[in-house]
């Protein structure tokens, strides 16, 4: 049989996949998926491959009501492969919470808008950073790593347009905080070719020092172009959620991450690892439709990967 073409633009060998599904997706899920189903979701993963987890978030309960069982979720999983656990975190207590249900690393969280950044965490982008400030002498002293996010980085739901200077700006003071990882979310799905290159761009000649991560949602239908196109800027690390599930509460007509699965599948056929058995995440995928009780969006677990051939003899011949 014909090997496929390999893609032609260098592209990196191997990347890091990050499952959100847990945080992003059940978030916004308007029934309180049970702890117990939680831990089997991510377990399932685990068993898949995937080595880096958002699993969930110490916020306000009264904010996220879905993810109330943080504490329990992170005591529940498999932490035997030595996957990567991280949470995301608002404030210090937040952090406090989330150090003592032995996190592997804190997420904290801010948007690069002004007022995404109030409707979501109820502070100004500057009380944001102090408070960052803060959290990261007291996870030094308990030896905890902290990353960071950046919310609204392609756009914002209220305000339009994002600058690449207060993408850059945040940037540089998570550094001089100290983090050495940090991720831009595209909350609303409003990323597109020419902004992520932009981004990727600005971020490596501002602060080559980090490591950036891409998180995008597939609100328009570009999500997946969008990964591509940060793969060739260099990127090695992705977020995204099994079977495309996720949302935002916080702002409106929010829908899906990427899909973990339709990422993997990409990937692997232009000859990136990602040390994630396929098969299995698209049987996950199946499983975590099961789970919510609706279709997701993933597309791969419904058509099957390319070279998955079918009986002829199922198919009906056209006769017209
Ligand atoms: N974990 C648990 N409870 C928390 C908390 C945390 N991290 N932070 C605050 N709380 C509790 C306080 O104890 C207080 O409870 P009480 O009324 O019973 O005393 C209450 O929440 C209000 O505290 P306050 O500090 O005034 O918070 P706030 O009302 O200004 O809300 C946040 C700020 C950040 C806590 C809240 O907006 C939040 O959790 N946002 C998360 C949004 C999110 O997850 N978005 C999705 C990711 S993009
Ligand atoms: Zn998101």
């Amino acid at each position: 049989m014909q090997q496929a073409p390999k893609a032609h633009p260098p592209l990196p060998k191997r990347v890091d996949i990050i499952e959100v599904g847990p945080r992003d997706g059940l978030q916004s899920e308007p029934e309180f998926v049970p702890t117990a189903r939680k831990i089997e979701l991510i377990n399932d993963l685990v068993s898949a491959g995937i080595r880096h987890f958002e699993a969930t978030s110490f916020v306000s309960p009264r904010a996220v009501p879905q993810l109330r069982d943080a504490k329990e979720v992170m005591q529940g999983v498999d932490r035997s492969t030595g996957a990567q656990f991280t949470t995301l975190v608002p404030n210090m207590k937040g952090a406090e919470r989330a150090i003592e249900a032995g996190v592997d690393a804190l997420v904290l969280f801010m948007s690069a808008s002004e007022s995404h950044n109030l409707k979501n965490v109820n502070c100004t982008r500057e009380t944001s950073l102090e408070r960052f400030r803060e959290i990261c002498a007291f996870a030094a002293q308990a030896d905890v790593p902290v990353q960071g996010a950046i919310a609204t980085a392609f756009g914002c739901p209220f305000e339009g347009e994002v600058p690449v200077a207060e993408v850059v700006r945040i940037a540089k003071a998570y550094l001089e905080m100290g983090m050495r990882v940090i991720s831009l979310g595209d909350t609303t799905g409003m990323a597109t070719p020419p902004l992520v290159q932009e981004r990727c761009r600005a971020l490596r000649e501002a602060v080559p020092e980090l490591e950036v991560t891409l998180h995008f949602h597939n609100t328009r239908g570009v999500g997946l172009v969008c990964a591509y196109t940060g793969l060739l800027e260099g990127i090695t690390r992705f977020e995204a959620s099994i079977g495309g599930l996720g949302g935002c509460p916080f702002v409106p007509r929010a829908t899906g991450n990427i899909s973990t699965e339709d990422l993997v599948y990409m990937l692997h056929e232009c000859g990136v690892g990602t040390g994630v058995d396929l098969e299995h995440l698209l049987e996950a995928a199946q499983r975590t439709e099961t789970l919510i009780g609706r279709t997701l969006p993933g597309q791969v677990m419904k058509a099957g990967p390319r070279l998955k051939t079918h009986s002829m003899d199922t198919v009906a011949t056209a006769n017209g």
